[in-house]
């Protein structure tokens, strides 16, 4: 390990988040009693320009008045190059700071973005004396935030997680995309000639690139990877795939932009009973070697070390969050 520790965020339950638009305030009662771990009330491209003071006025009310029950609460402000953002931030942290728990700030492109967006948020909750302390999500969605992804992790000690924006993305990088956060057939290698002579196509994830760079910057500053949306909300198995490799990858939690998607993130982003099982299994292997004076220490037939019992630790903590 390097002499530099890495800093964790807050922990929270974040395997789904829904995005719920500001200005459709009859959605925002289904929303609390739904399973999903995090709500965003959205203030940006869900809501159209002449709808956003009403929208704002909507989660105001809504934040003060509703019960929201445990549900971690965020906020997507709209984005740093619209006049929208500042009464955005103003209005809704004075009025309604003590109930949000994150905001979201969409198209980051700097660190600066984030600094701009801290200095207003610290000014407004010491004028207004709130304890608690609002933290950010970031969503990677521009060529310009993904090249200064790291930067922009470790911009704020309010940073909590980075989202992967995959619709923005592919406008901003000018991607040939299909589906929101679906695959492309022409992303994929022709194979050679096979014994029978034919040759097949392998379709490849055009996004793994960037996530996997989003993954990396999450994790070297202790923030959670979280998978951005799946636009086919009629297909549950292509939203369960993009889910997967993305949990594969290090990812904590997916986007639902329909309510039906929130069951699909919960199960794929939380360990099965099989893996705490197993996982539980091998801190006690562990337990065991170490006791006897032993590093390493074989469990059906594989290798444990060090490694494995940091992973496992892991995934018995997850487990531990979700039956809190
Ligand atoms: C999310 O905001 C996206 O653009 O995918
Ligand atoms: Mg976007």
């Amino acid at each position: 390990m390097s002499f530099h520790p890495i800093e964790q965020a807050r922990a929270r339950l974040n395997r789904s988040e829904l995005a719920v638009p500001g200005s459709q305030p009859q959605m925002f009662q289904k929303a609390a009693e739904s399973d999903v771990d995090v709500i965003f009330l959205d203030l940006e491209d869900a809501v159209a320009p002449d709808e956003k003071a009403q929208a704002r006025k909507n989660i105001i009310k809504a934040l003060n008045e509703m019960d929201w029950g445990k549900k971690t609460l965020s906020v997507r402000i709209n984005g740093l190059d619209t006049h929208y953002m500042y009464r955005d931030v103003v209005d809704v942290v004075e009025q309604a700071g003590e109930r949000l728990d994150l905001i979201m700030i969409p198209k980051v492109g700097t660190a600066a973005d984030v600094y701009a967006v801290d200095m207003m948020v610290t000014q407004i909750e010491d004028a207004k004396g709130y304890k608690k302390r609002i933290g950010f999500e970031h969503i990677i969605e521009t060529a310009l935030g993904m090249q200064n992804v790291a930067a922009i992790a470790g911009a704020s000690k309010r940073n909590e997680s980075l989202h992967f924006g995959v619709a923005d993305y592919a406008a901003s990088t000018r991607a040939r995309t299909t589906v929101i956060g679906g695959v492309n057939e022409h992303y994929s290698v022709l194979t050679d000639p096979l014994a029978d002579g034919s040759r097949q196509i392998h379709w490849g994830d055009m996004w793994h690139h960037a996530l996997a760079t989003m993954v990396v910057a999450a994790r070297a500053n202790g923030l959670r990877p979280i998978d951005g949306p799946f636009g086919n909300f009629q297909d549950p198995d292509g939203y369960k795939a993009a889910a997967y490799r993305a949990a594969v990858l290090g990812c904590e939690g997916k986007w639902a932009i329909h309510p039906s998607q929130i069951a699909l993130a919960n199960e794929v982003m939380s360990p099965s009973a099989a893996e705490i099982e197993r996982a539980q299994k091998i801190l006690k292997a562990m337990a065991e070697a170490e006791a006897a004076g032993k590093g390493a220490v074989s469990l059906d037939g594989r290798l444990i070390d060090y490694a494995s019992i940091r992973q496992a630790e892991v995934l018995v903590e997850k487990a531990r969050q979700i039956a809190a």
